[in-house]
């Protein structure tokens, strides 16, 4: 079997303006409710490889046809809320967890049976969370039992279909974690159910479903961390839309950590999304000291999205991320990690237990990279406590994704910084958010290399 691997020789700065991928979440969602349109949606920057091609293949599975009109200019056929197929075999989520929780909500409320499978990863990853809400209101679910944890359930779902006669019932639901996806997909089926949506959130999570439907008529209400669907105001009609999906903010924060890390960078960043739920790292970088300019420049679909300029200004502050913010920041978790061990002091990271059932377990993957780079951290319950190190360089290391496309990212930054060259193992997975991370950071002025390797 070939893997690829990182090569990093350290220095450079990161120098210029890049676009950077587009955003994965709102992609999803943008593929979903096109879908389920009543005509031809158009939609431009949609990924065509990584966690959003598995949704448009998914789709496709369901009889929904995609076109590729111009590089990066998406067709879709959107064959209305009620003109979804039986696929012909499971449909396979990779791993893709988006996808996976999406489309179970989705696929609950069909009048056909599937079967939603999933790669070796998000094989292990906690599905109850989903299928209980959804079972709550009558959807047909069946899940794999975890092997040692009661009441788990794991991929594969065998999905419905509904009784003959049935639909889905008025939904109440107070999510213990908040959970976009658990949401959303509560949101999704919703759009069939006979009777109306009620999601408490402890936290509220990215709204980038709520908004979409929003902006597309559908009468969905958020006041403070409460969600409602209000079906009986509705027609059961998805208009036709456009949308040109905004910048990735979660990839944009590698790249702007990595200018952080290295004197004489200048960064610009544009169009990228800057919805207030997905803010808590710009927050972040606003406390530890950064010299961070943010430009609004109008909205997609409710989405804002704006201009990101930096410039290194010398090492920054020690932070804490905990709370709301981090619920606003789960996935930039690895990228303030990067930032904390370049930092003045000890910064610590709380309230982060989700990051255990991530792509992998993000914080003992975190730990686990942060000291092969000589960095000392101390590994807690939920989250990390790091030692800034900001002066002198880092013990060059060779390191393990893991098969975590975050974790490789905030390894090959920490490389930059180090004593001599390093190596971070088994990146293929960076394509599933950032298909071009190492020709960019290249085209910004570092050396990073991709190479093959056969494993032994
Ligand atoms: C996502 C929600 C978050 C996030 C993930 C994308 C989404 O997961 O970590 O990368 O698009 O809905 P949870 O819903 O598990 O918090």
């Amino acid at each position: 079997m070939t893997f690829v691997d990182f090569e990093v020789t350290p220095g450079g700065a990161l120098r210029g303006g890049v676009p950077v991928p587009t955003d994965k979440s709102i992609a999803h969602r943008a593929l979903i409710l096109g879908a389920l349109a009543s005509g031809p949606s158009q939609l431009q920057g949609v990924a065509p490889l990584g966690a959003t091609a598995v949704t448009r293949r998914a789709l496709e599975a369901l009889g929904v046809r995609f076109t590729e009109e111009s590089p990066g200019q998406l067709r879709v056929q959107g064959v209305g809320l009620g003109g979804l197929r039986p696929p012909a075999a499971p449909i396979d989520c990779g791993g893709s967890g988006t996808s996976f929780r999406l489309l179970a909500g989705l696929l609950a409320a069909q009048r056909f049976a599937s079967t939603l499978s999933a790669d070796a990863y998000l094989s292990q990853r906690p599905m109850a969370r989903v299928v209980a809400p959804l079972r709550r209101r009558g959807a047909v679910i069946e899940g794999r039992f975890h092997p040692s944890r009661a009441g788990e359930l794991l991929p594969p779902l065998a999905i419905g279909p509904l009784p003959p006669g049935a639909a889905l019932l008025e939904c109440e639901e107070s999510l213990p974690i908040p959970s976009a996806q658990v949401k959303s997909a509560l949101l999704l089926s919703g759009l069939y159910a006979d009777g109306n949506t009620y999601i408490r959130e402890p936290v509220v999570s990215r709204d980038h479903t709520e908004r979409m439907l929003r902006a597309l008529g559908v009468p969905v209400q958020a006041v403070a961390s409460m969600v409602e669907l209000d079906v009986a105001q509705w027609n059961r009609r998805i208009p036709p839309f456009s949308i040109q999906i905004p910048g990735d903010l979660s990839s944009a924060a590698f790249l702007l950590v990595g200018a952080l890390l290295l004197p004489g960078s200048e960064l610009t960043l544009r169009q990228v999304g800057l919805n207030p739920t997905r803010r808590g790292f710009l927050e972040y970088l606003r406390d530890v000291g950064a010299p961070l300019a943010v430009e609004e420049r109008g909205d997609q679909m409710g989405e804002p999205l704006g201009d990101l300029q930096l410039m290194y200004g010398g090492p920054l502050r020690h932070g804490s991320l905990g709370g709301e913010t981090l619920v606003r920041a789960i996935d930039e978790v690895p990228a303030v990690c990067v930032l904390a061990a370049r930092s003045e002091g000890v910064t610590e990271i709380c309230d982060a237990a989700e990051l255990r059932v991530k792509e992998s377990d993000r914080l003992a993957a975190m730990a686990r990279v942060l000291r092969a780079f000589g960095v000392r951290c101390e590994e807690l319950p939920d989250g990390l406590r790091i030692e800034g190190q900001p002066e002198g360089p880092l013990q060059a290391a060779e390191v393990e994704s893991g098969g975590d496309h975050r974790i490789a990212m905030a390894a090959t930054l920490l490389a930059l910084v180090a004593d001599g060259p390093s190596r971070v193992q088994d990146v293929g997975c960076v394509g599933t958010s950032f298909p071009r991370f190492a020709g960019t950071l290249r085209a910004l002025g570092v050396a990073v290399r991709a190479v093959e390797r056969d494993s032994q």
